[in-house]
């Protein structure tokens, strides 16, 4: 059965990357009227940071040599490192579950919140393997960092997520919806901007509806 994670990150609710990722979801709900769909909101039900028995469960995979998922639990050995799988469990169940990974984030300070950040590190463990799954990337940024724009090189938000997605999830194809120059809404600065964001923002939500319909 086909199956959608859809994540959020964003601290606003009334949030351009929230709207992006919806019309995706709701493409993709229409399309796959008998699909699972599972939405998580790291914003409003923040993930926990990793702590140090996390670290115990990722050494010991390491150590082992163990890269099915379905394997890991045998790393549990002290009740603080039960505690820490019990946070992980669920949260990688419903990664490798998924057909299609929604990530629905702002850009904040040139690369991801620290919700989503948290999330990455729960997950995510050496040697893991997501090809086949089909990632998708709906986000928002203030300003803009497409080719030959001023501040390109400090985009550390899809560069990041795309070098992660390929080093750690072995998926090299991610998809990236974006909407740049959000903040031609709020700064008189980039007001002359405006007209320049709303395009970008209504062919980031087309593209959604659209690639929502064929994952
Ligand atoms: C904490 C914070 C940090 C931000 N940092 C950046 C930044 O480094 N570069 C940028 O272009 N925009 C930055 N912005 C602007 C957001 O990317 C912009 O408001 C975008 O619309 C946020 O996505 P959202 O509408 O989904 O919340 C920042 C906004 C916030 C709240």
């Amino acid at each position: 059965m086909a199956t959608l994670l859809h994540l959020d990150a964003s601290a606003r609710r009334r949030s351009i990357s929230r709207e992006i990722g919806d019309a995706f979801a709701g493409s993709w709900r229409d399309a796959h009227p008998g699909g699972t769909y599972v939405h998580r909101d790291l914003a409003a039900e923040p993930v926990p940071h990793i702590g140090e028995a996390w670290t115990e469960l990722c050494d010991h995979v390491l150590a082992h040599g163990i890269t099915d998922v379905d394997r890991y639990k045998e790393a549990v050995r002290t009740p603080e490192q039960a505690a820490a799988w019990e946070i992980v469990e669920p949260l990688l169940a419903e990664l490798v579950a998924a057909d299609v990974v929604l990530i629905a984030t702002p850009m904040y300070n040139y690369s991801v919140p620290s919700s989503l950040k948290a999330w990455l590190d729960q997950v995510t463990f050496p040697r893991m393997s997501l090809a086949g799954r089909r990632f998708v990337v709906a986000t928002a940024r203030g300003g803009a960092y497409g080719p030959g724009a001023p501040k390109a090189r400090f985009d550390h938000q899809e560069r990041f997520l795309r070098d992660f997605f390929a080093g750690h999830f072995a998926v090299e194809d991610a998809t990236f919806i974006a909407a740049e120059l959000a903040n031609s809404r709020v700064d008189p600065a980039l007001a002359h901007r405006r007209a320049e964001h709303d395009a970008l923002h209504a062919a980031a939500l087309g593209t959604a509806r659209d690639l929502g319909k064929e994952y």
